[in-house]
């Protein structure tokens, strides 16, 4: 496979690594310039929707607060990714993981199986034989990087926890155990959209930090910059198309941009909107239609592809779904069984915290009424 070749995303592309890169955000990227200068290392929690900024400002204050040691003392973990990783893979041993091609196994893959067997080392102790389940893993794979000892004695380490909202009540508990047992060596970068369902105890031990949705102007500023450096041809009322369509997340619209110039020799309003719909609607229909002939783990990955990597929020991707039902032919029992649970799954989304659980049950559920099964 030729991998250079492969269009390099812009997001990706032009992601920022130092402070000057950041637009926006002045107020808390200067206070955390401040603290990375002056050595502060906090527990932190960075709050804000997709696309503003956090997983970017976490790297380079890492490695400006930890300078030459950062490689050794930053570790990044994701917790929905760490989640989606089953038992069973994680308990493939390194000697199975060098059989592979290195395309097939990833840094994660070899650090989780490292924890497999610290963990099932802890379960050994305890008398017991059993499998470590998911929660034990991820305890287990926090515990690792916290407890072993940096190099330099004096610095401390850093460990980023993205998508934090995916972490349970028992998670939350042992998280703020192992935060307070290792509170001498380790600080903790937690990535969450809301604070809803975060326990007491761990917001209290961290310092937020807000990163409100960017401003129309602000996310224009940064298109001009990047359509500049490609050397676009971009109608100032595209720029604001896609300003808008964006609602400030920043990954958003440079993937929008990004799209709406591929092949075309100048963007204007018309592509962008053209662009900006057809894309959640024509995933949101392959994500039904996957549902709906069994495939529910290619349906699930879409759909995490538009959320995590598109930036499209929750609350756009079920008012989709619940479109593409009313647009398919079916019939009137099965639409309204399909329309009921959309109903329910939007309400539970806007009461509970963790939006991916429940349209992936909304996914299974469309899955089982399509194929005739009683939900
Ligand atoms: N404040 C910002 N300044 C410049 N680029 C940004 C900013 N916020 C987001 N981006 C762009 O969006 C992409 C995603 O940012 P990221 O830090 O992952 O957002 P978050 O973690 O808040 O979802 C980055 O790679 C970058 O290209
Ligand atoms: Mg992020």
């Amino acid at each position: 496979m030729v991998r250079w070749l492969e269009p390099v995303l812009w997001s990706i592309k032009y992601a920022p690594h130092t402070w000057d890169e950041f637009v926006g955000q002045d107020d808390t990227i200067g206070q955390l310039r401040g603290l990375a200068r002056s050595k502060t290392a906090h527990n932190m929690i960075f709050l804000g929707p997709p696309g503003t900024g956090k997983s970017c400002a976490a790297q380079v204050f890492a490695r400006d607060l930890l300078g030459d040691t950062f490689t050794e003392n930053f570790q990044y973990l994701n917790i929905r990714d760490l989640k989606d990783i089953s038992v069973a893979k994680a308990k493939r041993d390194l000697t199975a993981l060098a059989k592979l091609d290195r395309s097939e196994r990833t840094e994660l893959d070899e650090f989780m199986s490292a924890v497999y067997r610290e963990a099932k080392t802890g379960i050994a102790l305890k008398g017991r034989s059993r499998e470590p389940n998911k929660g034990q893993l991820l305890h287990e794979a926090i515990r690792m990087f916290a407890s072993t000892m940096t190099l330099s004695n004096e610095m401390i380490k850093y460990l980023v926890l993205d998508e934090a909202d995916a972490l349970d009540t028992s998670m939350q508990q042992s998280l703020r155990r192992t935060m307070e047992m290792y509170s001498d060596a380790c600080r903790f970068i937690l990535i969450t959209p809301s604070l809803t369902g975060w326990s007491p105890a761990i917001l209290s031990r961290c310092l937020i930090l807000r990163f409100p949705a960017l401003s129309g102007e602000t996310v224009m500023r940064l298109l001009q910059d990047i359509a500049g450096k490609e050397r676009l041809k971009v109608d100032d009322t595209a720029f604001a198309a896609i300003a808008k369509e964006s609602s400030g997340d920043m990954r958003r619209a440079l993937n929008l941009l990004q799209i709406s110039a591929a092949g075309v020799t100048k963007v204007t309003e018309d592509i962008v909107y053209e662009c900006s719909e057809s894309r959640i609607v024509s995933a949101v229909r392959r994500m039904v239609s996957l549902a709906a002939k069994g495939s529910f783990g290619e349906s699930r990955d879409l759909m995490k592809q538009l959320l995590a990597v598109e930036g499209y929020t929750p609350d756009e991707v079920c008012l989709q779904i619940q479109r593409e039902i009313a647009v398919r032919s079916l019939d009137e029992t099965t639409r309204n069984a399909l329309v009921q649970r959309t109903a329910e799954i939007d309400f539970r989304m806007k009461q509970g915290k963790n939006p991916f659980i429940h349209l992936s049950a909304l996914l299974a559920s469309i899955g089982d009424i399509l194929s005739g099964k009683k939900v």
